[in-house]
């Protein structure tokens, strides 16, 4: 068979053949491109095209998972920050960003964390993010290992804007840059969309694929060469977060968890925020939308709601735990976005509402997998300024409040 037939075939049966409308009018090289990529992606995950698909999955029993609080981290924090400490003097522990979004809701087309927040200077959303981790490698003496993910999409764009800045003071042989993988993104029927006559349209595949892709990019060598056995993984737009936090890293470490969650107290019962519990015995994450008035209502022992605590993605990872269920195949999430792509007429559109879906795998699904974990109390206005939007909620306006609450200058 040609390779033509092949991706005919492998289109047909996954109801795709469209992909071939322009074929014709491709040059020899973007003809095997586009029947090179057919082969490579993976069509399967098409059929979820619903929002019933993904709502369909059935949850275990919910109890409540009791979180560290506040005053007993207090108590502790001396112990907890020792150990915390030695494990990163020992090199120990490793820090990943997950940076392989596109940031729609933004509404830049360059990476998130290339994005200024400053007012009277330029301050970069990876410049706090890296600013936040050099507070812990001057306590400890220590250089951290610093791992980013980035997608097709923003590789360049975030690497050269790296060394354009000197990587921030970080230092860059500890630095390790690594791919995610990309899914394809479909209409409301799970159709793909075009994002060129000869390029089906693709996009980051979510953040749980994290770890599979740092393996397969061979930075995961890397990373245990260097020793490290925690890995503490957060998203690229908290710009209040603790990096590397020691007290939380020893915490973990002293309760003897094979993961751990940075969680706050939710501002409201409603407030769109998963919360931790566990399910069907093992730690796990439940939206606010899946919460039954019962388990709102729940009280724990010291009479407080028992679902409160909602997870901020800011996670610590024992290396050793993930090396055994790296593959294990995790839920996949349909999320509507807007999806630019080729209409009829192979003219391209951006669209201004959501148009489609895009197909996820999301870190949080990670907490399921392992044995335990422990969900670690922080003060919300302390380290909790996440920028989703522009405006409004999670977003420029409300983190730079946040942070000039807490003494950075803009
Ligand atoms: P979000 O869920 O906020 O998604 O990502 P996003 O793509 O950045 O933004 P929107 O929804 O399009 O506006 C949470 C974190 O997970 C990372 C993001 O970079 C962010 O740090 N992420 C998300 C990935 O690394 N890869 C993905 O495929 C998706």
């Amino acid at each position: 068979m040609t390779n033509y037939e092949e991706a005919y075939e492998k289109l047909k049966q996954f109801g795709q053949l469209h992909v071939l409308n322009y074929y014709e009018q491709l040059t020899a090289d973007q003809q095997e491109e586009l029947l090179a990529q057919v082969m490579a992606t993976d069509f399967s995950m098409l059929s979820f095209a619903s929002k019933e698909g993904e709502q369909a999955a059935q949850r275990g029993k919910i109890e409540p998972l009791a979180a560290m609080e506040l005053d007993e981290i207090a108590r502790r924090r001396e112990e907890f920050t020792r150990i915390g400490l030695d494990a990163i003097r020992a090199g120990k522990v490793g820090a990943v960003l997950l940076a392989g979004g596109m940031g729609t809701r933004l509404g830049s087309d360059d990476p998130k964390g290339m994005y200024d927040i400053g007012l009277t200077r330029p301050v970069y959303i990876f410049e706090r993010i890296i600013r936040n981790t050099l507070d812990v490698v001057e306590q400890s003496g220590a250089w951290i290992p610093f791992f980013i993910m980035t997608s097709d999409k923003n590789h360049e764009a975030t690497t050269t804007f790296f060394q354009e800045h000197d990587f921030f003071g970080y230092r860059e042989e500890y630095v390790f840059f690594f791919r995610q993988e990309m899914a394809p993104a479909s209409d409301y029927d799970g159709k793909v969309y075009m994002e060129e006559k000869g390029k089906i349209s693709t996009s980051p595949n979510g953040n749980g694929g994290w770890f599979v892709s740092m393996e397969k990019s061979g930075v995961g060598d890397k990373m245990r060469r260097l020793g490290v056995e925690w890995l503490n993984v957060f998203a690229v737009d908290n710009v209040l977060q603790r990096i590397a936090d020691p007290c939380f890293v020893g915490a973990v470490i002293a309760e003897n968890r094979a993961s751990g969650s940075k969680v706050v107290r939710k501002a409201a019962p409603d407030e769109k925020v998963g919360v931790m519990c566990l399910e069907d015995g093992r730690p796990s994450i439940v939206e606010y939308y899946e919460l039954t008035e019962e388990l709102m209502e729940a009280r724990d022992k010291k009479g407080q709601p028992a679902y409160q605590f909602g997870a901020i993605l800011n996670y610590l990872f024992r290396v050793r735990d993930l090396e055994e269920i790296v593959n294990n195949s995790l839920p996949l999430h349909v999320v509507e976005k807007k999806i630019p792509h080729l209409d009829e007429n192979g003219v391209l559109i951006r669209p201004e509402a959501p148009n489609g879906y895009k197909y996820e795998q999301l870190v949080l699904d990670m907490i399921h997998e392992l044995e335990s974990c422990l969900p670690y109390e922080v003060v919300r206005e302390k380290e909790f300024a996440p920028i989703k939007n522009r405006t409004g909620i999670d977003s420029v306006e409300s983190a730079r409040k946040l942070l000039a609450g807490n003494g950075v200058v803009l």
